[in-house]
């Protein structure tokens, strides 16, 4: 009985202490998107699902689906001992609602629920370029869901009028393929990286969509920051245009006493397919940090002193 409890013991402290992050190793083709359905007031999203652990909800850029260029960021988290939620927006792959008169706050609302129904009411929320919007806004409305979130390629506090529009070219697909190239390769791919790969993944109803929530919401500025308590990390890429240089920590600067900003040399706007590594290394760090200083700490505590008391009283009492 009492090789039991030690055994006991020893396999519970290995259980708590093995959080050692692992590679990703394998291609994303092989990797398929388990998937679950969410039904909001308003819509019925399609959620893709992978992993266990604390959770982090992914959101894509304007107008783009949350698939292909999240795989190796996905896969990467959830072998690290991440849950990964992947909420796909309205009108795509399987989403469906509402398209029209969509405000922001009903696209919040969407990843509330998701939240309530697949990470019991609170997650860290990742937003890459329009998501980072999404993941403000979400922040300031619901901060009792959302404690942190990652904003990566956020833009500037103000966009240059020649690159705000670039979106809207290089994601309506009934312009020239010669015409959309140009606008990736200026405003969302580093100089020598192939813009070819985001010819593809565009839901040009999703993208009007979602410009009229941003047009109606008026100035994120107030938002900046999220919430008063959220945690912030901003991650830029140098060469991103949305953000100029004197932009640069700008988050950072605003809010210093609960956010970190990063840069990610040798990328642009699309970041994710241009250095999936460097984010993975700008965000596990950080996720890891909100994880042992917030919501798991307490019941990480308690445990431990279980098993200090009953360590105490295994010894004493044989
Ligand atoms: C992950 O990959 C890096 C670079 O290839 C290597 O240095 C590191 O040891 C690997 N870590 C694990 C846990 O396998
Ligand atoms: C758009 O939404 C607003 C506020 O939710 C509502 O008052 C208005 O009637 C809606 N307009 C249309 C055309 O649905
Ligand atoms: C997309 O391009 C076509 C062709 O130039 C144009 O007629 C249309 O208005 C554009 N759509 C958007 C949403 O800008
Ligand atoms: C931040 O805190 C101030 C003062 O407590 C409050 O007036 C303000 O509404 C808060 N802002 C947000 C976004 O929660
Ligand atoms: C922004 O912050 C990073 C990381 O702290 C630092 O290396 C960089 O010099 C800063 N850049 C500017 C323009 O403030």
């Amino acid at each position: 009985m009492l090789y039991f409890y030690r055994f006991l013991l020893l396999t519970a402290t290995f259980a708590l202490s093995a959080n050692a992050l692992a590679n990703f190793t394998q291609p994303t083709e092989s990797y398929k998107w388990p998937s679950q359905y969410v039904r909001t007031d308003q819509a019925n999203l399609r959620v893709f699902v992978q992993g266990n652990g604390p959770a982090v909800v992914l959101i894509p850029s304007y107008g783009r689906d949350g698939g292909d260029d999240y795989n190796y960021f996905t896969n990467v988290l959830v072998d690290a001992g991440y849950l990964v939620l992947r909420p796909q927006p309205r009108g795509v792959l399987g989403s469906t609602g509402p398209m029209t008169n969509a405000s922001l706050y009903d696209l919040a609302a969407d990843i509330a629920q998701v939240i309530d129904t697949l990470a019991g009411g609170r997650a860290i929320v990742i937003g890459h370029a329009f998501g980072t919007f999404m993941a403000k806004v979400c922040s300031v409305l619901y901060p009792e869901k959302i404690p942190a979130i990652v904003v990566a390629a956020p833009g500037g506090v103000t966009i240059p009028a020649n690159i705000a529009s670039m979106p809207f070219i290089a994601g309506n697909t009934s312009l020239p393929l010669s015409q959309r190239l140009s606008a990736l390769q200026t405003a969302f791919f580093a100089p020598g990286h192939d813009p070819h790969i985001w010819l593809d993944g565009w839901y040009p109803e999703t993208l009007a969509m979602e410009r009229a929530a941003i047009e109606a919401y008026g100035s994120l500025v107030p938002h900046w920051g999220g919430a008063n308590t959220t945690q912030i990390l901003e991650i830029i890429p140098d060469a991103d245009p949305f953000q100029p240089e004197d932009e640069w920590n700008i988050t950072s600067t605003w809010y210093s006493d609960r956010a970190t900003s990063i840069v990610i040399n040798d990328a642009s706007h699309a970041l994710f397919p241009e250095q999936g590594q460097a984010v993975v290394n700008a965000v596990l760090p950080f996720l890891k940090l909100q994880i042992a200083t917030s919501y798991y700490s307490l019941g990480k505590v308690v445990i431990e002193w279980l098993i200090v008391f009953c360590t105490l009283f295994v010894y004493l009492f044989p």
